[in-house]
């Protein structure tokens, strides 16, 4: 068997009578078995495309796709039997209680009554609902409701498991109570394939990722890798008056072409490679040349950073990130 959970080789969809080109342009991926992989990008980036083909929902004009060592158009069954998929909306019955839920996601894919209710347990136990298992879905807070989501998309014990934007509209907390779940998951050896429009959420949970952008691989590597590619972090300056701009751009330690400069806000930013030596060194610098900063900060960079660096500064990826 190969080493790849899922095989993804110059895949295009086009949707019928679209005129403004295919969701998916020769994207390509691979994905080892028992990592967990991000696939970041904007909104269209056609990163819910992706996952229906790879669950079977779609099919793809061309390319091969394999997933758990199956081609998902002439052996989709096979592959149904060893996916699960968490959809990025949710598809939970409001009314029915968390635990009558996952019995009937249980029931619907032929387990009998028994050990659909043993595994509802197993599942609740696990993402911590056990206590509210009883209670209907409509009383559940987002996080509850994203953790029985994925509890109902593990039912079947999928050795390989998609999740569509896991924790897009969960508040901070809600969202660091999926990604705990998601890691608890990859020790069991499920594959994880997950989207994101969070350069956090896939720095926090993907071994690897791959970034796409209008329906392709724009770049892909480990999140250290990627923010590498852009110098790592970046110091932003805010200065009193405008009109020292040219003069600070001079005085970062950086090449003047990887300063950007937004005058409407005095705002310099550029990347560094030695956060603390940089701070102090712009300070001293600002001081000696009688410049005054309203403020100055070190941070990481942004997802628009990434984007607008590796697609050399498109207007269009800068609307969508
Ligand atoms: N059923 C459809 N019919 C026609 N066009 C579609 C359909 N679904 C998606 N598209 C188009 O295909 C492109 C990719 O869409 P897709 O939903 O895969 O993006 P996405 O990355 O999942 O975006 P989001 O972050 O908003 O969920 C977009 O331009 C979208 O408008
Ligand atoms: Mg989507």
């Amino acid at each position: 068997m190969s080493d790849a959970a899922i095989t993804v080789e110059e895949a295009r969809k086009t949707y019928g009578g679209r005129k403004d080109g295919p969701a998916l342009d020769g994207l390509d991926l691979t994905v080892a078995r028992g990592t967990v992989h991000a696939v970041l990008g904007p909104n269209g980036a056609g990163k819910t495309t992706l996952v229906r083909i790879l669950a079977t929902l779609l099919r793809p004009d061309a390319g091969r796709v394999e997933v758990a060592g199956h081609d998902v158009v002439r052996e989709a069954y096979a592959v149904r039997l060893r996916i699960g998929l968490l959809g990025q909306h949710a598809a939970l019955d409001e009314e029915l209680g968390g635990r009558q839920n996952l019995e009937l996601f249980g029931r619907l894919h032929h387990l009998g009554a028994r050990r659909a209710r043993a595994r509802a347990d197993e599942l609740l136990e696990r993402f911590e609902l056990s206590r509210t298992g009883h209670k209907a879905v409509k009383q559940y807070s987002g996080g509850m409701r994203r953790r029985l989501d994925l509890a109902a998309s593990l039912i079947t014990e999928p050795e390989v498991l998609f999740l569509d934007e896991p924790t897009t509209g969960l508040d901070p907390r809600g969202r660091a109570e999926v990604w705990d779940s998601v890691r608890s998951l990859v020790g069991g050896g499920t594959t994880v394939l997950l989207t994101t429009q969070y350069l956090e959420e896939a720095d926090q949970l993907a071994h690897r990722i791959s970034l796409v952008d209008v329906g392709r691989v724009v770049a892909d590597g480990t999140a250290d890798e990627l923010k590498a590619a852009l110098g790592g972090d970046r110091i932003d300056v805010v200065l009193r008056d405008a009109g020292h701009l040219g003069a600070a751009v001079a005085l970062l330690p950086v090449p003047k072409d990887a300063v950007t400069v937004d005058t409407d806000r005095r705002l310099l930013s550029a990347p560094v490679a030695d956060r603390m030596a940089a701070l102090a060194g712009v300070v001293r610098a600002l001081q000696d040349a009688g410049i005054e900063a309203e403020d100055i900060a070190l941070r990481r960079p942004t997802l628009d950073e990434v984007f607008l660096h590796l697609t050399g500064g498109d207007d269009r990826v800068k609307e969508a990130a």
